[in-house]
C-alpha cells in the first residue's frame, strides 16, 4: 500500500467543486482580518504583560509576527501554485502525500475547532457584561460550564448556532457580515490609538523587561519575552484561514496571496502599536484582567471609550468565530472528499451552494464543546497545533522546489530555502516554548488521529481505491 506520494491524485486543483465563487482579494483579505483581530489582542496582551513579557510584550509580537510573516510567504506560494483545496491539508497532500496531510488535516479540525469554542467562552463573557449593563442579569447556572458550578455556558452555545445558520445560507452574505464586523473592530481600535496616544507615561515602560528572555518559574513554567511570544501567537491564528477559501476565490492563484500577505501585515502593525500603547498608560502589572484594553481606559477616567471597547470586542470575537467556523467546515470537506472522513461530509446543499451536513454535525460538536467545557488553557493547545502546521507548510515549500521545480509558481516566496527554513525553525522554537502538558495534550490528540486513520481512512480514501483499480487492471 503506498502511503507516500509526491503528486495529488484527487481532482482538487482549482476544479469547480459546486462551491460558488465569489470572493475577492478585498473580500479575502477583510476575512483573514477578521480572523486575527481577536481573544489575543484584547484579552491575551495584557495577560501577557502582566505575567510573560512586561512592557516587551511588544517584542513578543514582533517576534511571533516575524514566524507568522515566515510562514505567510510559504503560505501564499502554495496557495498560488498548488491551489486545491487550499488550506496546509492540501499543500501537505501535495508535497507529503496522504499520511501527513491526513496528521495535518487532523491537527487544522484541532486548531479550528478549539479555537471557535475558546473564542465562544470569551465573547460569552464580554456579552454578558453588556447584557448586565444594560440591567439584565441572565442567572449563573446558565452562564457557566458545569464544572465551574453551572449547567451550561447558554451564550456560548448559542452564537455558534446563530454563526451556522448564517454559514449555511450563503458565504457571500457571511463575507458581507463580516465585512462590517471587521469595519466596527478596526473603528474600536482606531478609538483606542486616538486616546491613548495623547495619555502614554513613558515611566510605565520601565523596567521594559523584568522576566528575561526566557526563564522558569520555581513551579516550572516558562516565562519571558520568548515565552510570552508563544502565548501572543495566538494573536496571528487566522491568516492561514484565508487559504481554505480557495475554492470560493474569482483568482484563487492571484487574490490568494494578496489576502494572506495583506491581512497578516495589517494586523502585525496594530498589534505593535495597540501593545506598545497599552504598556505605556498603565503599569503593566494592572493588565491581568479579562478585558485589560477596556480596564486601562477605565484607569484613566476615559468610561465612554472604555464602552465602545467592549463592544468592539464582542463585534471582533464574533468575526473571529465565523471565519475560522467557516475554514473548519472546508478543512473537513476536502478531508471527506479525498475519501478520508465520511462521504456525507462533502456533499453541497444545490440551493444555498453550501456543504450544510458538515457546517451543521461542527456547529453542533462546537456549541457542545463551548456550552459545556471551560476552556481555560486551551489557546495554548491551539497555538502549538497552528504552529506545528506553520512548519509543514514551510517545508512543503522547500520540498515542492525540489520534487517539482516547473510547477507553474505565479507567487514565489523571496531566497528560498532560506526564507521557508527560516519559517520552520521560528515556529518550531514557539513551540518548544509552550508547557509540557500542552505537548502531552497535542500528542494525545494525534494519536487519536492515527488510530482514526488506519482504522477506517486508510481503506477508504480515493489514493486506497485508485491503487486497488491500479492492481486488478495489471
Ligand atoms: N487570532 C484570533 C484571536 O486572537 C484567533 O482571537
Amino acid at each position: 500500500m503506498q502511503i507516500f506520494r509526491t503528486k495529488r491524485t484527487s481532482p482538487n486543483d482549482f476544479e469547480e467543486s459546486g462551491l460558488r465563487r465569489c470572493l475577492s482579494a478585498t473580500d479575502l483579505t477583510l476575512l483573514g482580518i477578521g480572523a486575527i483581530i481577536g481573544t489575543g489582542i484584547f484579552v491575551l496582551t495584557g495577560i501577557a504583560a502582566a505575567t510573560q513579557s512586561g512592557p516587551a510584550v511588544v517584542l513578543s509580537f514582533v517576534f511571533a509576527g516575524l514566524a507568522c510573516a515566515f510562514a505567510a510567504l510559504s503560505y501564499a506560494e502554495l496557495a498560488s501554485s498548488v491551489g486545491g483545496c487550499g488550506s496546509a491539508y492540501g499543500y501537505s497532500y501535495a508535497a507529503f502525500g496522504e499520511l501527513a496531510a491526513w496528521i495535518i488535516g487532523w491537527d487544522l479540525i484541532l486548531e479550528y475547532g478549539i479555537s471557535v469554542a475558546a473564542v465562544a467562552n470569551g465573547w460569552s463573557g464580554y456579552f454578558n457584561n453588556a447584557l448586565n449593563g444594560i440591567g439584565l442579569h441572565l442567572p449563573d447556572a446558565l452562564t457557566h460550564a458545569p464544572e465551574v458550578g453551572g449547567i451550561i455556558n447558554l451564550p456560548a452555545a448559542g452564537i455558534v448556532l446563530i454563526l451556522m445558520i448564517l454559514l449555511i445560507v450563503g458565504v457571500k452574505e457571511s463575507a458581507r457580515l463580516n465585512t462590517v464586523m471587521v469595519s466596527v473592530k478596526v473603528l474600536t481600535i482606531a478609538v483606542f490609538i486616538a486616546v491613548a496616544v495623547f495619555n502614554v507615561n513613558p515611566d510605565n515602560w520601565t523596567p521594559f523587561m523584568p522576566f528575561g528572555w526566557f526563564e522558569h518559574t520555581p513551579e516550572g513554567k516558562p516565562i519571558g519575552v520568548l515565552a510570552g511570544a508563544s502565548i501572543v501567537f495566538f494573536a496571528y491564528v487566522g491568516f492561514d484561514a484565508v487559504s481554505t477559501a480557495a475554492e470560493e476565490a474569482h483568482n484563487p492563484r492571484r487574490d490568494l496571496p494578496i489576502g494572506i500577505i495583506g491581512s497578516l501585515t495589517f494586523c502585525t502593525l496594530i498589534y505593535i502599536v495597540v501593545s506598545g500603547l497599552l504598556t505605556g498608560l498603565v503599569p503593566y502589572t494592572e493588565l491581568n484582567v479579562s478585558s485589560p484594553v477596556a480596564h486601562a481606559l477605565k484607569l484613566l477616567g476615559f468610561n465612554w471609550a472604555s464602552s465602545l471597547v467592549a463592544t468592539g470586542v464582542i463585534a471582533g470575537l464574533t468575526t473571529v468565530m465565523l471565519v475560522l467556523y467557516y475554514g473548519l467546515t472546508r478543512i473537513i470537506f476536502a478531508m471527506s472528499r479525498d475519501g478520508l472522513l465520511s462521504p456525507g461530509f462533502s456533499t453541497v446543499n444545490p440551493r444555498t451552494k453550501t456543504p450544510v451536513k458538515v457546517i451543521v454535525s461542527c456547529g453542533l460538536a462546537i456549541a457542545a464543546v463551548a456550552g459545556f467545557v471551560p476552556l481555560g488553557e486551551l489557546a495554548e493547545l491551539v497555538n502549538i497545533g497552528t504552529l506545528f502546521a506553520f512548519v509543514l507548510v514551510c517545508g512543503g515549500v522547500i520540498t515542492l522546489r525540489v520534487t517539482q521545480p516547473d510547477l507553474h509558481r505565479p507567487f514565489r516566496t523571496p531566497i528560498n530555502p532560506v526564507f521557508p527554513t527560516l519559517g520552520a525553525l521560528s515556529c518550531s522554537a514557539l513551540m518548544a516554548f509552550l508547557p509540557t502538558m500542552t505537548w502531552y495534550r497535542f500528542v494525545g490528540w494525534l494519536a487519536i488521529g492515527l488510530v482514526v486513520y488506519f482504522s477506517y481512512s486508510i481503506r477508504h480514501s480515493n489514493l486506497a481505491r485508485h491503487n486497488a483499480t491500479s492492481t486488478t487492471h495489471t
